[in-house]
């Protein structure tokens, strides 16, 4: 009983392509593997332009990790342990091949997870090379994060994100790998002749910048050349089919997912995912959104810093400026959401609901058709010790990664980040991983490491820490996509607004004095992309050492060494190593399930009140024996239903990932306790009746898992 819901329930519907199509390209492949940057991102001679000048494919995948006792990725917050789901995390591919020559294509992977991963990138690309040899490669395909703060952790393949999961969790790692291919397949199958546009507009009141005092080290004539601290321009690719009917978007805009706190701890897809979602609801099912940016020093938490200091005489005042801090302490300094005197959840919808205005306002608007050349170019770079030369005609480098003193006060999105660094002194709660591994990082960094990084006081040398396996990547993918004037840059970190402007103008200059594309270039940020190696800050603000300038891991010149890289595009490097073998994870597994003694699986323990009728606004819920959800992860699937009387038959109309529903856990001594509850704004339908129902699956002692329901009483709206 798939609920309507879900997106793409019939997929495939459409033009197959013809694998034949696809072979005549290697000597493309060849060209761009052994040459310069110039020659990689040109215009073909025979370039046809016709009304459908590409092949396009949408699609999209539940990754959905463990939703329960399982570290959540983003604030790195030891408490922040998952209880169950808001809304399930997506993958969305979009494929673009250029009808003339379908072997020139890029898949654009719009993941709903904190951040791109290494090993998560080696095990999709090796799973998308083995279904489709030839078609899809490293080369090609970029896995996008939309920065979200609310999803599963445990995937990332280096050491340092892991610390708070407890090491590493192979189940999120391969819902994610999965959904991601999933979703990818999907796109494939579904390609057909299409065209695409390209157009931005302005949001106001949709991101702040959450480290003013370091953008304001930035040169006063650059500054000057901005309205803002801030990107506030959204910007779409539009992906129609022939007819000229909307299929879909891609769209950018620079705003951290952190509208849901670390005190959430229900798995959900923040402000891009919400925003994906709100946008694919409203013209379900042949929409396929999802966006991201450089979102480095964004935040969405608008209205500003406040101290949450109940009994100190600065509660409810603004934040000190420089330093984010109450009192002289970062731990109560936070961001307020536009929806802060409601709940987090409506902030959540506010930022997603602005980005979706101004996205449909570009859809139904007129906006400038793409035309021309799709073109990938990947390397890996090793940014431990890149030596380059600056347009002054001094000679830099990049240094081994090391994190600064700030990175451990966390940002006002969430203060005190990975403050497993206090366990240090046994004041903290104990994280036995941390335990285990802080050996690695104690030595002090020696006099190279310090100059080189300097201004930067060195609290994690991670760079230097490989024990057990590397807390941080030193090589990272270097990637760019080219669509017509389009050129999007997937960054392997997080850029400050500044950062983002730099690179953005540089790359595009260089594009347009090379004769590679007129003055319509366009270029565009994606990332965090493809491996996580943290922020990126100009030197300037580096120099202030705030969060961002703290966790700039490569030293003061990896914005500039970014540059270089991104518009020489040089030999790759080797590729980093596969890590995910050496992995530690401290987690245990599920031992097994009871219902204690009385019940079965799915009983109801708290009932609907009998005969009742619920209004709009109000919340309906129910309570269940249950089980552990790790036993079945129920991918492109539900933990809960609420359904529907149809003449005899009950339907399904809601299911765990729509926003009005809540699936929450908890473990008491006797049993696991399920809650569903259901809070809807407007009846969604006729008066007929409506029932909740628990979807789980038991781990007996002999370790056969089997399904199982419970169904609440029936209830009614008006
Ligand atoms: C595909 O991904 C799965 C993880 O979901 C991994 O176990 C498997 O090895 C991958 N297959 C290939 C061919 O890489
Ligand atoms: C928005 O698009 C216009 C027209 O292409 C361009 O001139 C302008 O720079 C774009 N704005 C941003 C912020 O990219
Ligand atoms: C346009 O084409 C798509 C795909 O073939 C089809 O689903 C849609 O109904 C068409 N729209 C119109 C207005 O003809
Ligand atoms: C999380 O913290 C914020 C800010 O203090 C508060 O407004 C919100 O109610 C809290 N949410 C939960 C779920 O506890
Ligand atoms: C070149 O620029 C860098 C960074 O701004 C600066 O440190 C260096 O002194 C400059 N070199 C010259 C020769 O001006
Ligand atoms: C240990 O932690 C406490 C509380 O956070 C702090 O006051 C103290 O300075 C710390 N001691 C050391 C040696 O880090
Ligand atoms: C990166 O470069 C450093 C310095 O040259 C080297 O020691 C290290 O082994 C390289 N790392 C990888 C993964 O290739
Ligand atoms: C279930 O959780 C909701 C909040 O999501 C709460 O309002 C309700 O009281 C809980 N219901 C039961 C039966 O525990
Ligand atoms: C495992 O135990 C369950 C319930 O205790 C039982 O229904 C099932 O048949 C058992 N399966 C096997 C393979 O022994």
């Amino acid at each position: 009983m798939p609920p309507p819901l879900f997106y793409l329930s019939q997929p495939d519907a459409l033009l197959k392509i013809r694998e034949a199509v696809i072979s005549a390209w290697l000597c493309v492949t060849a060209l761009l593997a052994s040459s310069a940057s110039q020659v990689t991102l040109t215009t073909p001679k025979a370039s046809v332009h016709t009304s459908s000048p590409y092949l396009l494919g949408l699609g999209i995948g539940d990754i959905t990790g463990p939703v329960v006792e399982t570290n959540m990725m983003g604030y790195a917050y030891l408490p922040q342990t998952d209880s169950g789901l808001h809304m399930r995390q997506r993958s969305r591919a979009f494929i673009i091949a250029d009808a003339s020559n379908p072997s020139d294509r890029v898949v654009f992977i719009n993941a709903d997870i904190a951040f791109g991963d290494t090993g998560i990138r080696r095990s999709i690309i090796s799973n998308l090379t083995e279904l489709f040899p030839g078609v899809y490669s490293e080369r090609n395909v970029a896995i996008v994060s939309t920065h979200q703060h609310a999803g599963v952790g445990g995937y990332p393949e280096n050491l340092l994100p892991q610390i708070t999961s407890l090491g590493y969790v192979p189940e999120t790692a391969a819902a994610i790998v999965q959904g991601t291919v999933l979703a990818v397949r999907r796109a494939h199958g579904n390609l057909a002749p299409g065209s695409l546009a390209l157009g931005n507009i302005t949001i106001n009141g949709g991101n702040r910048n959450r480290s003013p005092s370091a953008y304001l080290a930035n040169p006063a004539e650059e500054r000057a050349q901005y309205d803002g601290d801030q990107d506030t321009a959204l910007t779409l690719l539009k992906f129609a089919y022939a007819n000229g009917t909307a299929r879909g978007f891609l769209s950018f805009f620079a705003v951290h997912g952190t509208s849901l706190y670390k005190n959430n701890t229900l798995i959900s897809s923040d402000n891009k995912g919400m925003a994906a979602y709100l946008y694919e609801s409203s013209v379900e099912p042949n929409a396929v959104p999802g966006r991201t940016t450089n979102v480095g020093d964004t935040s969405p938490n608008t209205l500003g810093a406040f101290c949450e200091s109940p009994g100190k005489p600065w509660n409810g005042q603004a934040c000190d400026l420089d330093h984010s801090t109450c009192g002289g302490t970062a731990q109560d300094c936070l961001g307020r959401g536009p929806g802060f005197r409601v709940s987090d959840f409506e902030s959540n919808r506010i930022i997603a609901t602005l980005q979706v205005d101004g996205a449909r306002s570009l859809m139904n608007g007129n906006i400038a058709p793409v035309t021309g050349t799709v073109r990938s170019v990947h390397t890996y770079v090793n940014m431990s010790s890149y030596s380059f030369t600056l347009q002054n005609g001094t000679t830099v480098q990049t240094c081994p990664a090391a994190l600064g003193f700030s990175f451990a006060g966390g940002t006002t999105d969430g203060p005190g980040a990975f403050d497993f660094v206090q366990g240090n002194n046994g004041s903290a709660p104990q994280n036995p991983f941390w335990e285990l591994v802080k050996g690695a990082v104690t030595p002090p960094p020696n006099e190279d490491q310090v100059a080189c990084q300097s201004p930067k006081p060195i609290l994690l040398n991670t760079g230097y820490a490989h024990i057990p396996y590397e807390w941080s990547p030193s090589v990272v993918d270097v990637q760019m996509f080219r669509v017509g004037n389009l050129v999007i840059l997937a960054i392997p970190g997080e850029m400050t607004t500044m950062a983002g402007r730099r690179i953005r103008n540089a790359i595009r200059a260089r594009l347009i004095v090379d004769g590679i594309i007129g003055e319509g270039a366009y270029v565009v940020i994606a990332g965090p992309a493809n491996t996580y190696a943290h922020y990126v800050t100009t030197p300037e603000e580096y120099g202030v050492q705030r969060y961002e300038g703290a966790s700039t891991l490569f030293g003061p010149n990896t914005l500039d060494a970014y540059i270089d890289k991104y518009s020489t595009v040089p030999p790759s490097d080797p590729a980093p190593p596969d890590l995910t073998g050496f992995a530690i994870s401290l987690r245990s597994g599920v031992a097994f399930d009871s219902p204690g003694s009385s019940h079965q699986f799915g009983d109801v323990l708290v009932d609907v009140p009998a005969q009742s009728t619920f209004t709009a606004g109000q919340t309906v819920s129910a309570q269940f024996v249950g089980a552990n959800p790790r036993n079945n992860l129920r991918l492109e699937d539900t933990f809960l239903s609420v359904e529907q009387l149809v003449g005899s038959m009950w339907q399904a109309v809601r299911s765990d990932s729509h926003p009005s529903t809540i699936y929450r856990w908890l473990r008491t001594k006797r049993r696991n306790i399920v809650n569903i509850s259901w809070r809807f704004l407007t009846d969604p339908f006729q008066l007929e009746p409506y029932r909740l129902v628990y979807l789980g699956d038991s781990k007996p002692f002999n370790g056969s898992i089997s399904s199982f329901s419970g169904t609440s009483s029936s209830f009614k709206v008006s």
